[in-house]
Parts: structure tokens; C-alpha cells; sequence
């Protein structure tokens, strides 16, 4: 009797767990329009019948759904369409705010489990997308952790999570670093040394601005066994704002995730130059704590400027930039902290919070990075919930007004695109951002999409749903 209904349960949940995980896998199948790179070709994009009844519908998306399985898994990747193209697209993947969580002694085990759970949940994503696209660029748009008041090991062991289970990148590297920078008594305990790197930083502000190297040119990977750029960006939550920050911030960010400011220029000596400008928008307004961290924020602009570059612009950064209330979800907020701030008295007026940058230095730093009048897109993080707003350039008076849609009176649009995060709660977005060439036009062309799976449980009950059916299985075998 108890066999019977043990084999019936068994075979259901076979079913349901081959069902769950090919979901599971499969899921950019399901919404490729969104899940793949934006064809500028749309000869070759297939449309819903629009007069057709339910089950032409069905039909089309089963066909749509089987089409894309066996293109992703089935078709060689060199079997290129583009082939006869003369400039290669750029593509981009864009993260939005991963903030992993820390585990700490005092962590009940369930909340452990699901730490650990997460971290392959997002992995799971970036590894499904990757396969799927092969981009040129993965940038992750800050909030890399969930909190800037973490000690330096701890800030390390994240990294290392976030190296080896989120992005399956080689580890090596940073336990080198780790190597060179631990406590004397403990080679496990993580610490820098940011009195040297104060050094370092206020020579070079103060004499050496050069030494400050944000330029590169045509980089493709920053290692020979890559093919693509991956980009960290900081966010409020690695590095604090502007009157939180500290050098021992900014040393233990740059330590192991590189710069916080640079930019890269490809292909300047073409007809189809473009650039990625990478910009720490948390040292742009203060008052701050370490105020010559604004100064090294406008120092990088102004080198950013004298590059007179001629190209399209691809701008990444944290905080988004100043809209109305009412255009994106987060509302407009700056905090200050009070006059009288016992905990932490040298913080009194400092700048605490801020969810947007203030609408001068909108108008500033886009004059700065899209004078040259060249198409471009701004991609930010922070507000978890994802937006899209034109900004509108007006040069009788000098300023950029966010708008859900263009307006017609205004020379120039700028598209902000807010990625909508990659945890769980969001339902694992990936942001897709589409670069082209336009030969006849000469001009850059810049889409986004946005690919989401599932909230994270959906994940877990494909791993937990196999182990019972394996457990239900065994059962069967011994009784
Ligand atoms: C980081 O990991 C190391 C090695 O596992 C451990 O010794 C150390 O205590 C961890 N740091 C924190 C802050 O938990
Ligand atoms: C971003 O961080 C990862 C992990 O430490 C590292 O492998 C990668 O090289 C970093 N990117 C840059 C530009 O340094
Ligand atoms: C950009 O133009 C300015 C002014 O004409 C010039 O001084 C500067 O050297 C130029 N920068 C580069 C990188 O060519």
C-alpha cells in the first residue's frame, strides 16, 4: 500500500522537477524578444499572428520558446549572422544592486542557508545569461554588498563570494592580493593599508593629477583568458556616501574591484568611436567627509573633458540623476546628518544620504560627458525597482529635464535607464544593453532591454524538488 502511493508520488515529482528545472534553464527562451541582444535587423524577427485564435497563439510561442532552446544549445556560436557587418555591436550586460548579505557569528542557520542560497541564485542567473549572449561588457551596477560598515575581512570574504559564486571568475587574483594584505598575527584576516594609499592619493592630487591614469584605450578584458570586461561599480553601500567615506573605503574598493573613475575609448581613430565612462556619482556632491575626494571626483571630469573626444558615450553609475518626483519609484531625498550628532560628533552637516544627484550637477556633469552631442545612454542602479526617463537637453538655458517621453522642443535626448536589481524580491533582472552602428546614419544606435527570471524560491524548489524525488526514488528501491 505505502509502495503504491510512494510510486505515484514519486512520479509526480519527476515530472514536476523535470518541468522546474527546464524552466529553470531555459527561462530567457521564454521572452527572447527581451532575453536577447536587440536585432537592428527586424527583417528576421517572426511576430504574433495578430488575427490567429488560441491555438495559433500557442503555436507561436511553442514554436518561439523550441526555436530559441536550439539556437542557445544547439547552434555553434561561430555561426554569426552578423558576418557581413562591418563594426562589431556592442554588447553589454548591466547588474543591478546584487547587495549580498554577510553571515556573522550570531546568524540563525536558516537565515545562513538562505545567504548561501542566494549568492548561487544570482550566479545562476549570470552564468544562464552569459552562456546565452556572450557579451562584451558586464558591468554591475554598485551596492556590490548590502552594507558599508563591515571590517575589512569581512569585506573580503564577500569579494570572494562574489568572484567565485556569483560571477564564476578566477579567485586566484584576489587571494593574492590577500596575500600581501592580511594581519601580521592572522594570513586569513583581510586588513589594507590605507594610510599608504592616503599617501599615494594626496601626492597625486596634489602635484601628479596624470598619476591618476583614468584613461584606457580599446580594452576588451582585463585578463588574456577572458573574452569580455567585467566592471564593478561602487555604490553607497561599498564605499558610503559622500559623508561617510573614508580612505579606508575607497582603499579596500579599489584594492580588489579596481577603479572607482576611468573611462574607455575604442576604436578613436575610426569613423565609429565609442566610449564607456565609468563615474563614482557618491563623491560628487558634499559636504563630505574626505572633501578632497570631490576634488579628485572633478578632477577626473575635467581630464574627462580634455580628452575633446568625438565619439558615442555609454555613462555607468551609481546614484541616478535628477528627475521630478513621480517619473521613477524612489522619491527625491537628501539627508543631512544633524548639528549635534553625538555617535559620531566629526559627521555634524556631513552629507548622509542622497537618492538622486542634485539638478546643477545634473546639468554639470551631463554638459561635461554629452556636450559633444553624440548619442549615448546613461545606465544607473540604486532604486531597486528599475526606470527608464529621456532627458531633454535645452541649451537656451542650459539645463537637462527628465521626461518620460522625448520632447519634441529639445535638440538633444539622453535615454537614463535605472536596472532594475538582481535580487531575488526583483525577480532576477538582467539589463541588456544593445550597441549598432548605423552605417547609413553614422551614428551609434543604443537599446535596452530588460530579461527577468524569478523570484529566488523558484530556484530553490528546482534543487529541493530533485533532491526529493531522488530521496522518494532510493526509498523505492530499498523497500
Ligand atoms: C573571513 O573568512 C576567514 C576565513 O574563512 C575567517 O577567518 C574570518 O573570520 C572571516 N571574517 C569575518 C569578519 O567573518
Ligand atoms: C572587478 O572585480 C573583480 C573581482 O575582484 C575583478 O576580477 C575584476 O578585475 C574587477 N574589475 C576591474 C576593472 O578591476
Ligand atoms: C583638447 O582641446 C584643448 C583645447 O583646444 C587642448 O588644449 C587639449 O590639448 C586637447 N586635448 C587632447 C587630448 O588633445
Amino acid at each position: 500500500m505505502l509502495k503504491f502511493y510512494l510510486k505515484r508520488f514519486a512520479i509526480f515529482a519527476t515530472v514536476l522537477t523535470v518541468l522546474v528545472n527546464i524552466y529553470t534553464y531555459t527561462y530567457p527562451s521564454l521572452d527572447p524578444e527581451n532575453c536577447s541582444w536587440h536585432c537592428f535587423d527586424n527583417s528576421r524577427l517572426t511576430t504574433l499572428p495578430s488575427d490567429g485564435g488560441l491555438f495559433e497563439k500557442l503555436d507561436y510561442y511553442i514554436r518561439r520558446y523550441s526555436d530559441d532552446v536550439i539556437k542557445t544549445y544547439w547552434t555553434s556560436e561561430t555561426a554569426s549572422p552578423n558576418d557581413e557587418q562591418r563594426v562589431d555591436d556592442v554588447h553589454m550586460m548591466a547588474l543591478g544592486d546584487p547587495q549580498i548579505k554577510g553571515v556573522w557569528h550570531n546568524t540563525p542557520y536558516i537565515s545562513r542557508l538562505d545567504t548561501f542560497g542566494n549568492d548561487y541564485y544570482l550566479g545562476h542567473i549570470f552564468k544562464t545569461m552569459k552562456k546565452r549572449l556572450s557579451p562584451s561588457h558586464v558591468v554591475v551596477m554598485g551596492d556590490l554588498f548590502s552594507s558599508q560598515w563591515i571590517p575589512d575581512s569581512e569585506f573580503y570574504n564577500r569579494t570572494r563570494r562574489y568572484v567565485d559564486r556569483l560571477f564564476n571568475r578566477d579567485i586566484s587574483l584576489i587571494e593574492e592580493i590577500k596575500e600581501s594584505n592580511h594581519v601580521e598575527e592572522n594570513e586569513n584576516l583581510f586588513v589594507v593599508d590605507w594610510n599608504k594609499w592616503a599617501d599615494k592619493f594626496n601626492d597625486d592630487l596634489e602635484g601628479n593629477r596624470e598619476n591618476f591614469n583614468f584613461g584606457y584605450k580599446d580594452v576588451k578584458s582585463w585578463s588574456n583568458d577572458e573574452d569580455y570586461l567585467f566592471v564593478n561599480l561602487t555604490g553607497n553601500h561599498d564605499v558610503g556616501y559622500s559623508g561617510d567615506a573614508t580612505y579606508q573605503h575607497l582603499t579596500r574598493f579599489s584594492t580588489l574591484f579596481g577603479k572607482d573613475n576611468f573611462w574607455i575609448e575604442y576604436d578613436t581613430e575610426t569613423d565609429h568611436p565609442w566610449r564607456l565612462v565609468v563615474l563614482n556619482d557618491l563623491l560628487l556632491e558634499g559636504p563630505a567627509l574626505q572633501p578632497e575626494f570631490i576634488e579628485y571626483d572633478w578632477e577626473f571630469l575635467k581630464q574627462l573633458v580634455n580628452q575633446n573626444f568625438t565619439g558615442s558615450t555609454i555613462l555607468a553609475t551609481h546614484v541616478p540623476f535628477f528627475k521630478e518626483e513621480g517619473l521613477c519609484v524612489d522619491k527625491i531625498e537628501v539627508n543631512y546628518y544633524p548639528e549635534v550628532w553625538e555617535k559620531e560628533p566629526y559627521k555634524a552637516n556631513l552629507l548622509r544620504s542622497q537618492n538622486h544627484i542634485s539638478e546643477n550637477t545634473t546639468n554639470k556633469v551631463f554638459d561635461m560627458i554629452f556636450g559633444n552631442g553624440k548619442p549615448g545612454m546613461v545606465l544607473v542602479g540604486h532604486d531597486h525597482e528599475g526606470c527608464e526617463v529621456i532627458y531633454n537637453k535645452f541649451e537656451s538655458n542650459n539645463t537637462w529635464v527628465a521626461t518620460k517621453e522625448p520632447l519634441a522642443d529639445a535638440k538633444y535626448h539622453l535615454q537614463e535607464i535605472t536596472v532594475r536589481s538582481m535580487m531575488g524580491e526583483f525577480y532576477g533582472n538582467t539589463g541588456l544593453v544593445s550597441g549598432h552602428f548605423n552605417e547609413t546614419s553614422k551614428e551609434w544606435e543604443w537599446k535596452f532591454t530588460l530579461c527577468p527570471f524569478s523570484i529566488q524560491h523558484v530556484w530553490w524548489f528546482s534543487k529541493v524538488s530533485a533532491i526529493i524525488t531522488l530521496l522518494a526514488w532510493s526509498t523505492l528501491v530499498v523497500l
